[in-house]
């Protein structure tokens, strides 16, 4: 493919949007075409497919139809339980026990007993009085953050925190104000700005263990203290490390002897938990009454079925059993040598080691030639383009699995280097 090709389709997907036309669905058409047009070119890995099981090695398809084989670094089931036996025995024996539905939102009556058990073996594990269920990451993520500030609040949101907490944030109706990406010194400006002016305000300071994209960590223990200290509410995501880093698996909070001590945690079980689901956790008794009445995604949508609780109990006990050790281990051994190779043939690997691995990889243009060439060469990867990451800053998120072996990860090097010479 020609350099010219490659760099032909300029801009985000966002700059084909079309203003000018009244109607609300065909101004999105243009933006499915720069997609469509881009993936006639060979240029648009995204929305692939894959046939079969989650595995180190994986068969799929790309949007097109054409078809990719190849060693896996796209896929987020970082401790390799995605087909666990313990797991596929909990789904199969919570669906005979339970049914297959939840039949109703938290606020009804779609709370199972086996979500209730999974929300106190949580609640043991995190070292939280209350852990409430979410059916996704996503909704637990948006939802307390809309829930919990309020218009004449404000919201303090390191720039690079995910979409739910961003996108409930802008619905919350509080004034939010974005500071540097883990910026100690940033949060404390704002906040001494913050609370001379509005001293009787609410303010919630947003942020996570490990940011997806960059594999970096905020240091909690200083952020949680300037919040207690300026009556500011702290509220942190766990999503890409509960379960697959830290002692027992509780990620950067245990690194940081912070287990339980943050105001407010959220998660999900979308990675390492092999499922689909989300939590909050605090330590106030008695909270989670509020929120399933007052959080939207508690009342206004189904919990999450017993199928899906079944298979984060059984994850859970993997995940805080010497099998759980064994496969942490497994998975940084991998992360390791993925990052020492990759820097060794001259790549920019970003962060700290974890089951992410960031690999800048440039412009678009570029990126995505080199990313088309990955799939069809056998390295099946995900390249994170603007607006997610900032322009020139395109990355491929090479997602890490216990379940790789050496020569899985020598195989992607090899091809990497090829591609990007190509
Ligand atoms: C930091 C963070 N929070 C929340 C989510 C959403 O999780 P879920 O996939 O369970 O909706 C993600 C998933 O990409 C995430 O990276």
């Amino acid at each position: 493919m020609s350099e010219t090709v490659a760099q032909t389709f300029p801009g985000t997907a966002f700059d084909y949007f079309d203003r000018s036309t009244h109607h609300l669905v065909e101004r999105w058409l243009p933006v499915g075409q720069w997609f469509h047009d881009r993936g006639a070119h060979g240029l648009d890995p995204y929305q692939k497919s894959f046939n079969g099981k989650i595995s180190p090695r994986v068969s799929g398809a790309m949007r097109d139809g054409e078809g990719f084989v190849g060693v896996n670094f796209a896929s987020q089931d970082y401790l390799s339980l995605a087909s666990h036996p313990d797991l596929v025995s909990a789904a199969i024996a919570a669906a005979h026990e339970h049914g297959v539905h939840s039949a109703g939102s938290a606020a009804l009556m779609g709370i199972t007993s086996v979500s209730k058990e999974l929300e106190r073996s949580l609640e043991d594990y995190l070292r939280f009085k209350e852990v409430t269920l979410f059916p996704t990451g996503w909704t637990a993520g948006f939802g307390i953050v809309k829930m919990l500030a309020r218009a004449d609040d404000h919201i303090l949101i390191d720039v690079l925190a995910h979409a739910c907490l961003q996108e409930g944030a802008e619905a919350s109706g509080a004034k939010v104000h974005r500071f540097p990406h883990l910026s100690y010194e940033g949060v404390k400006r704002r906040l001494l700005s913050i609370r001379k002016d509005h001293p009787t305000s609410g303010i919630l300071v947003v942020t996570e263990t490990l940011f997806s994209m960059d594999s970096d960590t905020p240091d909690l223990g200083a952020l949680q203290a300037l919040c207690r200290e300026h009556g500011a509410t702290l509220l942190v995501d766990c999503a890409h490390d509960l379960g697959c880093l830290g002692s027992e698996g509780l990620g950067v909070l245990a690194d940081q002897a912070m287990v339980g001590q943050v105001d407010v945690l959220i998660g999900t079980f979308s990675k390492t938990f092999a499922s689909i689901g989300g939590f909050v956790a605090t330590q106030h008794a008695g909270f989670r009454t509020a929120l399933r009445a007052c959080c939207g995604p508690q009342t206004f949508t189904n919990a999450m079925t017993p199928i899906q609780a079944g298979i984060i109990i059984a994850a859970l006990k993997l995940v805080r059993s010497t099998e759980g050790d064994t496969r942490r281990a497994k998975m940084m051994a991998n992360v390791l040598r993925l990052r020492a190779g990759l820097e060794d043939v001259g790549f920019r690997v970003l962060g700290n080691p974890s089951a992410i691995v960031p690999v800048v990889v440039g412009a678009s243009g570029e990126a995505r030639r080199m990313t088309t060439a990955m799939l069809r060469s056998g390295a099946i990867v995900n390249l994170v383009e603007a607006p997610a990451v900032a322009k020139n800053q395109a990355r491929w998120r090479l997602q890490v699995m216990a379940d790789h072996n050496e020569s899985d990860i020598d195989a992607f090097i090899q091809i990497a280097v090829a591609c990007r010479s190509a």
